[in-house]
């Protein structure tokens, strides 16, 4: 695998698809185990989290529903320090098993802003999963159930993860150099 460029900076590859991929029905199996016979509405996080949502959902084989909100914290490399939504969630929560999808948690500022408002819709219960934990950016108190991968504090891309807007469609995860 190669380095690639994108706008002004270099990326080295991280995470080839094939792992990602094993690592993705891994975490598959544990919640077709844990929702058996639940319904769940999964509550995807857009932009970067469409490629793992839909990726994930595919090999559920419990009955869930899936849609997808719009938050936002991040420009260029660096947290923009605002949490923004944009597209409104249309789903009654109410008594609804849910599990939020994410990209990556890293201060963890987006995921437990987006946590309180979930839970004061009285859902029956919530958790989250995710692609990718920083543990060494975490600045909010907030922890995953299911997770891909733990990663460095260092800005990633592709399977979904974007550099101002490119990268998204890179099936490996490439890391900055
Ligand atoms: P947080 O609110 O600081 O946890 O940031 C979470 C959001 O920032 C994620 O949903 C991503 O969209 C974005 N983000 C954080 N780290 C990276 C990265 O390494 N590459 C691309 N986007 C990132
Ligand atoms: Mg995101």
């Amino acid at each position: 695998m190669a380095d690639i460029r994108i706008h002004d900076k270099t990326f080295t590859p991280l995470i080839p698809a094939v792992k990602i991929a094993e690592r993705v029905a891994a975490l598959a199996d544990q919640i077709n185990a844990d929702y058996k016979g639940t319904k769940p509405l999964f509550i995807g996080i857009l932009n970067g989290s469409f490629i793992f949502a839909a990726d994930l959902f595919r090999q559920l084989d419990i009955d869930a529903e899936i849609s997808f909100i719009k938050l936002a914290s991040y420009q260029g490399t660096s947290s923009s320090g605002n949490v923004i939504t944009s597209i409104g969630l249309e789903e009654n929560l109410n008594g609804r098993h849910i599990i939020i999808v994410e990209d990556i948690i890293d201060s963890g500022r987006t995921m437990s802003t987006f946590l309180r408002d979930i839970r004061q819709r009285q859902p029956a219960s919530v958790k989250v999963v995710v692609f990718l934990t920083k543990p060494a950016a975490l600045q909010y108190p907030v922890a995953a159930d299911y997770t891909a991968f733990e990663i460095e504090d260092k800005f990633v891309i592709g399977y979904g993860l974007d550099y101002d807007g490119l990268g998204r469609n890179l099936p490996d995860l490439y890391v900055l150099k």
